[in-house]
């Protein structure tokens, strides 16, 4: 076992932890944020530098500094070590940083992209990205593919996290997509345009943390906070059938599979349950999904609402009696 600090809380984890899941372990604000490590994808992780950390003493035996940040999703702790996250301007500075690079070629186009409402970089540009951007070059743009009938491929607001492709790699047979070229020019592709069609490719859809895959059969369909998320299962011979059916009165939606409070998938879901089993009969029922209650879709945010509606009402009351006053 080994101890760790972050942020001031010492938490002991096993040996080989990495300092962004000793934080998950701890809980809490000082967990870092992550767009491309996925807990249950092999090699994710190093890509997209959200999750640098800074380590002002790197083990008991040897407490000197690292010299710079650290990306925590792929660096082990060591006994004794001391990680600043929130509490280091530092790292909230280079994290800033990062935002506006990842924002540098992605289209600010939530208004009408599906995944507006659970975009993980959109929760990172409401909280670390600037109001406006620096960058006055053309924006790399690239035409919509469709990877096979049920997946749209939108380039334009890739962020090259490559969790798609560890999971095309690691849960299917074949391997059909990757990324080509370089720097500016990478992209994901699936070379000639092959479709992706093996009993497992919408999961690309769940893992990608932005909105440059969709689920075809569900494009602008709804909004997600207008869809009631319901825990179902089904008898499936391909996967565990364990989904979240997005409800909008008796009509499905879409199907998804389960996330976790980091918005990664608890367990792949075969196609057939995704994309065929479109009926509430398909399905039993569980119950409402717990969403975080910070979250647009959440079933609480009427309580947030009516909680900030007495709080304008009261700022509008005081304005109100000031302005009598005068
Ligand atoms: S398409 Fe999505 S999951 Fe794939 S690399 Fe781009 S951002 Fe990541
Ligand atoms: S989550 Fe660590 S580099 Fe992307």
């Amino acid at each position: 076992m080994a101890k760790v600090t972050i942020d001031n809380i010492e938490i002991e984890v096993p040996d080989g932890t990495t300092i962004l899941n000793a934080a998950r372990m701890m809980g809490g604000e000082s967990v870092p944020p992550a767009m491309c490590y996925h807990s249950k994808l092999q090699g994710s992780g190093g890509k997209c530098r959200t999750c640098l950390v800074k380590v002002t003493a790197g083990s008991a035996k040897d407490p000197r500094p690292m010299p710079k940040l650290v990306v925590s999703c792929s660096t082990p702790v060591q006994d004794g070590m001391i990680v600043q996250n929130i509490t280091s301007p530092e790292v909230l500075e280079a994290r800033r940083g990062v935002v506006e690079f990842l924002l540098i070629n992605h289209p600010l186009d939530c208004p009408v992209c599906d995944q507006a409402g659970e975009c993980s970089l959109q929760d990172l540009g409401y909280e670390h990205g600037l109001q406006r951007t620096r960058y006055e070059f053309e924006r790399r743009t690239f035409d919509m593919i469709d990877i096979g009938e049920k997946i749209k491929l939108h380039m334009n607001r890739c962020i090259l996290c490559y969790r798609c492709v560890y999971t095309a790699n690691q849960i299917t047979n074949g391997r059909v997509h990757g990324v080509i070229s370089r720097g500016d020019h990478a992209e994901i592709s699936t070379y000639i345009e092959n479709v992706i069609d093996n009993d497992f490719s919408g999961n690309v859809i769940d893992v990608c943390p932005v909105g440059a895959l969709t689920d075809r059969t569900a494009r602008f369909a709804n909004r997600v906070w207008f869809l009631k998320p319901m825990d179902a299962h089904r008898n499936c011979d391909k996967c565990c059938g364990k989904t979240v059916v997005w409800q909008k009165a008796n009509e499905v939606i879409r199907v998804t599979g389960r996330k976790d409070k980091y918005g990664e998938i608890e367990e792949f879901i075969c196609n057939t349950c995704r994309f065929d089993k479109k009926n509430v009969s398909d399905w039993t029922i569980e119950g409402p999904r717990a969403i975080e209650s910070s979250s647009v879709i959440s079933q609480n945010h009427y309580t947030n609402l009516h909680q900030m509606n007495a709080s304008i009402k009261k700022l509008l009351l005081e304005k109100q009696t000031l302005q009598i006053t005068k």
